[in-house]
Formats: C-alpha cells, sequence, structure tokens
C-alpha cells in the first residue's frame, strides 16, 4: 500500500515554441511549432508521480480564467486530487513560455495565481493544513512564496524540496529537506561553491549537508544524479548514472524525477532506491515530447529500472568539512 503524497506548487499553462536552435540575446527566431500544454512544476511533479504509481494530492491557487479548466482536467485524468487546488477569483492562471530546440529548452514563467497566496497569519489557519500534515511526504518546488513553502515545510513530516527556479535558502527551511533536489545551476546559487564538475557538485551537496540538510540529489541531466546524505558519522555521496536515451523534449524532466522519487519515498523506498527509479522515469519521459503526456506509469519504469546502470559510491565519504557560504 502507497502513502500519501501532497504536492504544493505552482499549475500553468506552457506556451512552447519549437525552434531550430535557441535564440540568443536580442535576436528573432522564426518557430517550426507552437502549442499549449499542461505544465507548471507543481502540477508536472504531481502528475508524474501519480503516474508513476503515487497517491497524490494538490495544494496550489488557481485563477478563474479559460486556461485553468484543461489543467484541471489533466490532473485529474493521472488520478491527482485536486480538493486543494483553490480557484483565485479574478486572477489570471499561472504561463509558462517554453523555447525547445533539439531536446532543450528555455522557460520564463508569468506566475499569476500561483503567487496569490494568504497573508501569513491567515495561512495558519488555512484548511489545506490538514491536507500537508496528514501526508507522508509533502513535495514543493519555488514557483510559489517562500513563506508558503516554509509553512509546508514546518507541517511535513517528510518534506521533499525541488529548489527550482533557483533562490538562496535558510538553514532552517534546508534542515527540512529530505531531500533537497536540485539540478547544477540551482546548487550553484543555493551552496554558492562552484558546480561544474561532478566532484564539484558532489563537494557543493555535501556542503549542503554539512549546512543542515538532511540528504541532497543533483540532478545532472543525462549524466545522472549525485546523492550526498547525512549518517550519523559521516556524509556519504553516491553517484546514479542514467541509461543512454535519445531526448527530444526534456521540458520537466526534472519535475518526472521529482515526482518519481516522491512516489518511491512515499511507497517505503530507501533513497539510493529512490532515486534509481526517479532517473528510470526521468530518462522515460525525455523520449517523448510534452510533460504529463510524457510521463511514465509504474510499470514502464519498473521495466526501465531493469537497463539502469549500477550507482557508483566512489565519490568520497567526508567528515567535517566546513560548509560554504550561501549567496544571498
Ligand atoms: O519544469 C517545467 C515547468 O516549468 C514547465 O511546465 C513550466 O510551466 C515551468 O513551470
Amino acid at each position: 500500500m502507497t502513502g500519501w503524497i501532497t504536492v504544493i506548487g505552482s499549475v500553468n499553462q506552457d506556451v512552447v515554441c519549437e525552434v531550430a536552435r535557441l535564440p540568443g540575446p536580442g535576436e528573432t527566431v522564426l518557430a517550426i511549432g507552437a502549442r499549449t500544454n499542461p505544465g507548471g512544476k507543481g502540477a508536472n511533479q504531481a502528475v508524474a508521480a501519480a503516474k508513476a504509481g503515487g497517491s497524490v494530492q494538490f495544494v496550489g491557487r488557481i485563477g478563474g480564467d479559460s486556461a485553468a479548466a484543461p489543467l484541471l482536467s489533466s490532473m485529474a485524468e493521472a488520478g491527482v486530487k485536486t480538493v486543494g487546488l483553490r480557484e483565485v477569483p479574478g486572477e489570471r492562471t499561472g504561463r509558462a513560455y517554453v523555447t525547445v530546440a533539439a531536446g532543450e529548452n528555455q522557460i520564463v514563467v508569468d506566475p499569476g495565481a500561483n503567487f496569490a497566496w494568504e497573508s501569513d497569519a491567515e495561512l495558519a489557519v488555512l484548511a489545506e493544513a490538514e491536507l500537508l500534515g496528514s501526508a507522508d511526504v509533502v513535495v514543493a518546488q519555488l514557483e510559489i512564496p517562500l513563506t508558503v513553502v516554509t509553512w509546508a515545510a514546518g507541517l511535513a513530516r517528510r518534506f521533499v524540496l525541488n529548489a527550482a527556479p533557483a533562490a538562496a535558502l535558510g538553514d532552517a527551511l534546508l534542515r527540512r529537506c529530505d531531500p533537497l533536489v536540485v539540478n547544477e545551476y540551482e546548487l550553484a546559487t543555493v551552496s554558492g561553491a562552484p558546480t561544474e564538475t561532478r566532484e564539484q557538485a558532489g563537494r557543493a551537496a555535501r556542503s549542503l549537508c554539512l549546512r543542515g540538510a538532511v540528504s541532497v540529489v543533483v540532478t545532472l541531466g543525462a549524466a545522472g544524479s549525485i546523492l550526498a546524505r547525512r549518517t550519523a558519522e559521516s556524509i556519504e555521496v553516491t553517484y546514479q548514472p542514467a541509461p543512454q536515451v535519445n531526448s527530444v523534449d526534456s521540458t520537466g524532466a526534472g519535475d518526472a524525477y521529482v515526482g518519481a522519487l516522491s512516489t518511491a519515498l512515499a511507497d517505503g523506498a530507501e533513497l539510493g532506491a529512490a532515486v534509481a527509479y526517479a532517473t528510470a522515469a526521468a530518462s522515460l519521459s525525455v523520449q517523448s515530447p510534452g510533460t504529463h503526456t510524457s510521463y511514465p506509469t509504474r510499470e514502464q519504469v519498473v521495466a526501465a529500472l531493469a537497463a539502469l546502470p549500477p550507482a557508483d559510491s566512489s565519490l568520497a565519504t567526508t567528515r567535517g568539512e566546513a560548509p560554504c557560504v550561501p549567496v544571498d
């Protein structure tokens, strides 16, 4: 029996343009094709978790405009319970402008209703607190106000934070993360350390464990992921390679990863096994276009796990290393 996952986060309508190559600063390029997709890191992660076998409820804010209905339908079709997704009258639904070229993407988000949350005093008495406090795993990202993320973290039994888009995090929030999930760019922002090489990323992830994070997962795209976690005496760092696949659209692949990771954790998997499950799910999602429609089922993830390269624990275990200073 799988445990409950509550995802708190954003819901966006994605306006996607396919181009031959991403434009540079000041450059105009013509699109090869354009479409709208359901999106938002929160909604994507909720759908990815549900499709990967999780029992998922969602907490968020959506507009009262025509963009809302298809987004609600896509979440419901995947089995996500949207009882905590409130319409904010007079607000527009969040929208993301996504440019996709040869498996890469650039995204600009207009948050709209995702930032139309109650005041701090009102948060304390919100009915959604029950959905957060009763879940086995709570998952958040940073496309909603940081005060709301911090409120959710305080109520969670196990808190998974995907620090995307990148932002500096206080130590109190970091201490709640098990794991913090970041890509190399987000890791550099949160840790203040260089993250260009795998060794640097491993050291930066360790420094966040020394600052208080229970565990940190660094997603490296096609290169796999790094897991750093505190044990009683040390910080262990392992590397999980990803299978080599043909990537056609990486939009929302990080969300496939976080969603599947949360499902595995809610199922009771230990974090290393959850990272393997998430890696298999993300490698499947990049092989087809879009977000929700590209996320694999539990059966598909389990089948892909068989072809996953084994984890490597040769990245060093460290005792007592000084943490890096976070950037503002
Ligand atoms: O992670 C991908 C998502 O980021 C897109 O769906 C877009 O809505 C933005 O939130």
